[in-house]
């Protein structure tokens, strides 16, 4: 649960770098975005999936901007709501 809410916060910086949609922004993006292009079979897909299109443009900034804004604060309201009662229920693995 822990690393779960690890990877989204990663993924918050990630997807809030591109928001200013500068120069930095946009070529970061455009990286960040082109690395799944290395699996092979699916890497294609997946890079135009998570872009919107062939290359990044407004659809990727407007993807990018729902991820950050609503999808990853959801999962990680959520995720922090079920890390909790298990940490009760489990208690702290070392001793404080
Ligand atoms: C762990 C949580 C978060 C992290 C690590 C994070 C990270 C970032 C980063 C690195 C930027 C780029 C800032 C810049 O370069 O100017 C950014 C921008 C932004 N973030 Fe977040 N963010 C988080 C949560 C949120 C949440 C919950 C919201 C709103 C619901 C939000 C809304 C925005 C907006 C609107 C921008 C664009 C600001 C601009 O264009 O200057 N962020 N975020």
């Amino acid at each position: 649960m822990g690393v779960v809410l690890v990877v989204l916060t990663a993924s918050f910086g990630v997807t809030g770098y591109s928001l200013p949609w500068d120069q930095i922004g946009y070529w970061a993006v455009k990286i960040v975005t082109g690395v799944p292009e290395a699996i092979p079979v699916i890497g294609s897909s997946v890079v135009e999936l998570l872009r919107g299109s062939a290359s990044v443009g407004q659809s990727t900034l407007t993807r990018f901007y729902s991820l950050h804004i609503f999808v990853l604060p959801l999962l990680i309201a959520l995720f922090t709501l079920m890390h909790f009662p298990i940490i009760g229920k489990q208690g702290i693995s070392d001793p404080l």
